[in-house]
C-alpha cells in the first residue's frame, strides 16, 4: 500500500482529484467507483473545478457508487443519490445513464444486488475505486464482524456508524438501520483503489491500519493490504497517531 500524507484536507482533496483526473485523461471511458460521506467532498469540489476550468470530460465515464441507505428513496435529501447529484453529478457533463447508485427501495433487493455486481462486470470492472474509511475500519458499509460478505448485499449498520452519521440526519433515530453496499470482493476486484482519510477522528484507525500489514475481519479496510494497487491519501490530522508511533 502506497501512503501519501498531505498537510491539509485541501491538499488531500487536490491530490485525490488529480489522480482521478489523470486516470480519466488516460482512459476517457473509465469505470469509476465513488464514495460519499464528508471525506470526498473536497475531492468532488476540485474535480468540478478541473472540469470547468480545464475541460476534464466526464461524458464517457461510467460510475458506480459504493453504497446507499436501505429504504431511502433517491429524492430523500439524506440519500446518497441526492448527495451525489448535489455535490458532483449536476456540476459535470456525466451522462445520467452512466451513473449507478444502489437503490435501497427496490422490492427484490437481493436480485438488485446481484445485478449490480453483474453490471460492473459487464462494463469491464471498476478501473479506480475511491474509498473513505469509518472510524471502526469499515469500507463501503462492510462493518467489522466475524465474517465479511464478498458480493453487493444488504447490511446492518453498527451503532457506531449510525452515531457517526447522525450528523447528517439531525438525530440518531432518523439514521436508517440498514444499507446496501458493495461487498469486500466487489471492492477488491477494482484495478486501482484510492483510500482517503481526513481529520483527527480517523487518526486511531489509520494508525491501526498502517502500523502492520495483518488482515482481519475486525478491520475490513485491512484487506486492502492484499490489493496490488492501493494508494492511501491522508491529511496530517488523520496521520497524527501513525506519525507519533514512528518518531
Ligand atoms: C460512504 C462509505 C463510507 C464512508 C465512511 C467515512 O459511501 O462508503 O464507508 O466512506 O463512513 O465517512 P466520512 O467520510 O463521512 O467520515
Amino acid at each position: 500500500m502506497k501512503t501519501i500524507i498531505e498537510e491539509t484536507y485541501e491538499g488531500m482533496s487536490r491530490m485525490a482529484a488529480r489522480i482521478v483526473a489523470d486516470e480519466i485523461r488516460k482512459k476517457p471511458d473509465m469505470v469509476l467507483g465513488l464514495a460519499t460521506g464528508g471525506t470526498p467532498l473536497g475531492m468532488y469540489k476540485e474535480l468540478i473545478r478541473i472540469h470547468k476550468q480545464e475541460g476534464l470530460d466526464f461524458s464517457r465515464v461510467i460510475t458506480f457508487n459504493l453504497d446507499e441507505y436501505y429504504g431511502l428513496s433517491p429524492d430523500n435529501e439524506q440519500s446518497y443519490h441526492y448527495y451525489m447529484y448535489e455535490n458532483f453529478f449536476k456540476h459535470i457533463n456525466i451522462k445520467p445513464e452512466n451513473i449507478h447508485i444502489p437503490d435501497g427501495t427496490v422490492e427484490d433487493i437481493n436480485e438488485f444486488c446481484e445485478e449490480y455486481d453483474r453490471e460492473i462486470q459487464r462494463v469491464g470492472g471498476i478501473d479506480l475505486q475511491v474509498l473513505g474509511i469509518g472510524r471502526n475500519g469499515h469500507i463501503g458499509f462492510n462493518e467489522p464482524g466475524d465474517e465479511l460478505i464478498t458480493e453487493t448485499h444488504v447490511t446492518t449498520l453498527t451503532e457506531e456508524t449510525r452515531i457517526a452519521n447522525a450528523r447528517f440526519f439531525g438525530k440518531l433515530e432518523n439514521v436508517p438501520e440498514k444499507a446496501v453496499t458493495m461487498g469486500l470482493g466487489t471492492i477488491m476486484k477494482a484495478k486501482k483503489i484510492l483510500l482517503l482519510a481526513s481529520g483527527r477522528e480517523k487518526a486511531g484507525i489509520m494508525s491501526e491500519l498502517l502500523s502492520d500489514t495483518n488482515v482481519t475481519t475486525k478491520v475490513p479496510a485491512s484487506f486492502l493490504h492484499l490489493h496490488p494497487d492501493t494508494t492511501v491519501i491522508m491529511d496530517r490530522d488523520s496521520a497524527m497517531e501513525l506519525l507519533a508511533k514512528k518518531l
